[in-house]
């Protein structure tokens, strides 16, 4: 079955076309980064204007891309939820038109479930029962999979910042580009963990809370002379290096622990890694290592999955029709599939809120 997935729900403008929910003939995303990089975040008025002008040309490409035509679609997924309303509607209403142009099933699915479903899209695939941790920049959740595709059910999440909002901040009040999460991925490598930022949290629940850790980066940055991004090292300040990767080491840290533990708790030796923040080099190796020495397997999908794509997004497609998800938009419905801002995970099934 040939799926076309379309996302739009935050700053990638993103289509892929997905054969049988694993094979992907093509996945085009067309980043925002340099339009909202000087305002230091998502800008949402901005980022609605900036899909509709790179919609059609995306999905058009990653037909062309896929060697297919429109014709030869069987199906599309669209991400409903969570994400900017704005953002949301340009990729949903083009995926309404199209289905209904074609007269093909349209399924809208969940970004965030969306995130696990790349770690689907290539062998070794997950086994369930598992426990995924769902890191990115808005979401920050530990959560249990009985099955695939099947209920999320919410174990831990971040009571503050998501993860990968922590690193954006740290990175601002670093100077560095936005989104910083891959630019302190890329500095920490060089440095070492010597500043000793507390570990938040680390009280026995698999919650989360990165606030802390961002205030004690703050207040370092606050009293001491650090480096500057692109300029060499003076006498009397910090490297740049070290300070990204001692926030980095604590934030690693925190979300490795618990993920194991939580683990241990429910049983389960099955570890999948998903989200933008899991293109981190040191989380991917550090619970590598650790899921290893707890004989528990780790699955994390390759870089470029990672981070927001539409090949996610056909994969849970395929998976939701194949399990005869129950479809709100399409052939014989009432088309009433909408964009949702907000889902939360382990309340929401695949199809509703
Ligand atoms: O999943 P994603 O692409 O978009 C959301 O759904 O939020 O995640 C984006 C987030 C950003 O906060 C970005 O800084 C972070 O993922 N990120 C990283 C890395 N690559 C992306 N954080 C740490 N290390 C990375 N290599
Ligand atoms: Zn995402």
């Amino acid at each position: 079955m040939i799926i076309l997935g379309i996302e739009t729900s935050c700053d990638e403008t993103a289509a892929a076309v997905v054969a049988d929910g694993s094979q992907v003939l093509s996945s085009v995303i067309s980043s925002q980064v340099e339009a909202h990089g000087p305002y230091g975040g998502v800008v949402p008025e901005l980022a609605s204007r900036q899909h509709l002008e790179n919609i059609l040309p995306v999905v058009e490409l990653a037909l062309v891309e896929a060697g297919l035509g429109l014709d030869q679609v069987d199906a599309l997924a669209v991400t409903r939820g969570p994400g900017l309303m704005g953002a949301l509607l340009v990729g949903l209403s083009l995926a309404k038109a199209l289905a209904l142009g074609l007269n093909k099933p349209l399924v809208g699915v969940d970004h965030v479930q969306a995130h696990v479903a790349a770690a689907f899209l290539e062998p070794p695939y997950p086994q369930p029962p598992l426990i995924a941790l769902i890191v990115s920049g808005g979401h920050t959740s530990l959560v249990r999979l009985e099955a695939w595709p099947g209920e999320f059910q919410l174990l831990g999440r971040t009571l503050d910042d998501a993860a990968g909002e922590a690193f954006d901040k740290v990175g601002k009040l670093l100077g560095l580009a936005y989104p910083a999460g891959p630019v302190i991925d890329r500095l920490a490598a060089s440095g070492t963990d010597i500043l000793n930022f507390p570990r938040p949290m680390m009280d026995g629940s698999f919650n989360f809370s990165f606030s802390g850790l961002k205030t004690a980066v703050l207040n370092y940055v606050k009293t001491h002379r650090i480096q500057e991004p692109g300029r060499d090292l003076e006498e009397g300040q910090t490297s740049l290096a070290d300070v990204c990767a001692s926030f980095q080491e604590a934030a690693v840290e925190v979300l490795v622990k618990k993920t194991i533990s939580c683990a241990k708790d429910q049983k389960v030796d099955n570890i999948v890694l998903a989200g933008g923040v899991a293109a981190n080099g040191r989380l991917r190796q550090l619970l590598k290592q650790e899921a290893e020495r707890a004989g528990m397997e780790l699955i994390a999908p390759s870089l470029a999955l990672c981070t927001d794509n539409a090949a996610m997004v056909a994969s849970l497609g395929f998976h939701l029709l194949e399990s005869g998800a129950k479809l709100e938009t399409g052939p014989g419905s009432d088309w009433g599939l909408d964009a949702v801002s907000r889902l939360n995970i382990g309340q929401a099934g695949p199809n509703h809120e």
